[in-house]
């Protein structure tokens, strides 16, 4: 048998003892599955007393993460930590300088430095995998890399935050407010230390980053993500979303037009039958589409020990059989830098607006919206007893820049009641 591939492990929490979990049961399974043996060498976290309910005294430990990532008797360097600076960012270049494989789960520090990355990664001649990265346990990376790799992609989208999705779906069901269910997620420890990375869009931002990343040759462009999250979507609009037939989702869309590269993460309106307006709880979901296959539609767990260490451990296993792609599809230098564009591809909008009950409010209104060249499609507006009545409207296909030039003026008719609320209508 070969000689074994051996490992450092930096980070001891959800995901890395998933990790030591998984080498412990299954290594047998690795070993026939790859030819060697995948043995865990050192560890490290910032508490070396904690309990974490693993047996972890075969394994040296390591008191910093630089100097684990640089120890001689390892192949690979796994980076479980989390942050995108400081111990991770450091350890994970250290680690490459000096001759490592990486893999990590770290999608916001990829986000940032991932072109960084992965060029020093080619200069090495090593790997940086990350599949736990994107949407958990999931194997999109891989799909997209190798996969669907005969494809020119045309279109990219995902459901890649659990959190917000378990909030948006659950309002529907238990019929609670945002707060509310904010409150739940809390309680059941499923928001980030800092919420706004799930609830504003963040987190899912840092995963659509990558993807388009790989989907389209391009280099890691966070700041060109257009991020917009869920804080604003009330119960109201949930149903009455659902009464138009449609479901809201916190969805990323990412395609290449003539103006430039789209990325978007934002919520948007789904039609419910919809495999992605299907989508229930923490469950994720990636939508890929490419010139040849047309649409693949992948479904499962985004987060939690057992998915997540599945995702490191298929990373880890092709390092094992030898398997090394670059980071992003093709070589760093190779990655385009490819112009952003916001929402330029036209479509249709969800338009909730509070109008003061009074003569000439509708037309004062549409007036504005024929002005910026918005024709509707679908109105609606229920039976009320107070002032201001709730309008809904569906437009016809429009751009952006044309609805929020018309978002913009409308106020100056005076008869709105309340700020409106736009949500694009995305086509899946
Ligand atoms: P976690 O439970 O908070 O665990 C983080 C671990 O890293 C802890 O063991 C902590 O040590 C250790 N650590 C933090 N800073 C350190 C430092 N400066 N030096 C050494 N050790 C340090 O986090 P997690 O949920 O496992 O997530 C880890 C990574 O996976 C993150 O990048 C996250 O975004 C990503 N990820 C997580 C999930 C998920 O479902 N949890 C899913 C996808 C991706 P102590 O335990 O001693 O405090
Ligand atoms: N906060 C993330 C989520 C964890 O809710 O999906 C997994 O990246």
């Amino acid at each position: 048998m070969t000689k074994p591939l051996t490992l450092g492990l930096a980070g001891l929490g959800t995901v890395g003892v998933g990790v030591v979990k998984l080498l412990q049961q299954n290594a047998d399974l690795y070993a026939a599955r790859t030819g060697r043996r995948v043995e865990l060498r050192a560890v490290t976290a910032r508490s070396k007393d904690k309990d974490r309910g693993v047996d972890l005294s075969g394994y040296d430990w390591e008191d910093d993460a630089v100097s684990l990532a640089k120890r001689d008797d390892i192949d690979v360097f796994v980076e479980v930590m989390g942050g995108s600076e400081g111990a991770a960012k450091d350890a994970t270049l250290a680690a490459l300088a000096s001759g490592k494989d990486v893999v990590s789960a770290n999608k916001a520090l990829l986000a940032l430095h991932g072109q960084q990355i992965a060029q020093m990664a080619d200069d090495a001649g090593r790997s940086i995998r990350y599949e736990a990265a994107v949407a958990g346990g999931i194997p999109v990376i891989k799909s997209l890399a190798e996969g669907l790799a005969g494809n020119r992609m045309t279109r990219v989208m995902g459901v890649m935050n659990g959190t917000c999705n378990y909030i948006l779906t659950r309002m529907e069901s238990a019929g609670l407010s945002y707060d509310e269910v904010f409150a739940e997620a809390d309680q059941l420890g499923y928001l980030e230390a800092d919420p706004t990375l799930d609830v504003g869009g963040i987190d899912a931002g840092h995963k659509l980053a990558l993807l388009v990343a790989l989907a389209f040759g391009t280099q890691v462009d966070f700041d060109g993500v257009e991020l917009e999250g869920i804080q604003q979507i009330t119960a109201r609009d949930i149903h009455h979303a659902a009464d138009l037939g449609y479901r809201i989702k916190l969805l990323g869309v990412a395609q290449m037009t003539d103006a430039g590269l789209e990325q978007r993460m934002s919520p948007c309106l789904v039609p419910a039958a919809s495999p992605l307006g299907q989508l229930e709880g923490g469950t994720n979901m990636c939508v890929l589409e490419g010139d040849a296959v047309q649409q693949v539609v992948l479904r499962g767990p985004g987060a939690g020990e057992g998915p997540t260490a599945s995702a490191v451990l298929g990373d880890i296993l092709d390092l094992a059989r030898g398997i090394r792609i670059p980071a992003f599809g093709v070589p760093a230098a190779q990655l385009k830098a490819a112009p952003s564009v916001k929402s330029a591809v036209a479509a249709p909008y969800y338009l909730r607006l509070e109008l003061r009950d009074e003569p000439g409010a509708l037309a004062r209104m549409a007036q504005v919206l024929a002005e910026h060249g918005i024709s509707i499609d679908r109105m609606r507006q229920r039976e009320h007893s107070e002032s201001p009545a709730t309008v809904l409207i569906v437009t016809h296909a429009v751009q952006r820049s044309a609805l929020d030039a018309a978002l913009a003026d409308l106020p100056q008719t005076g008869v709105l009641g309340d700020t409106p609320l736009a949500i694009r209508i995305e086509k899946v």
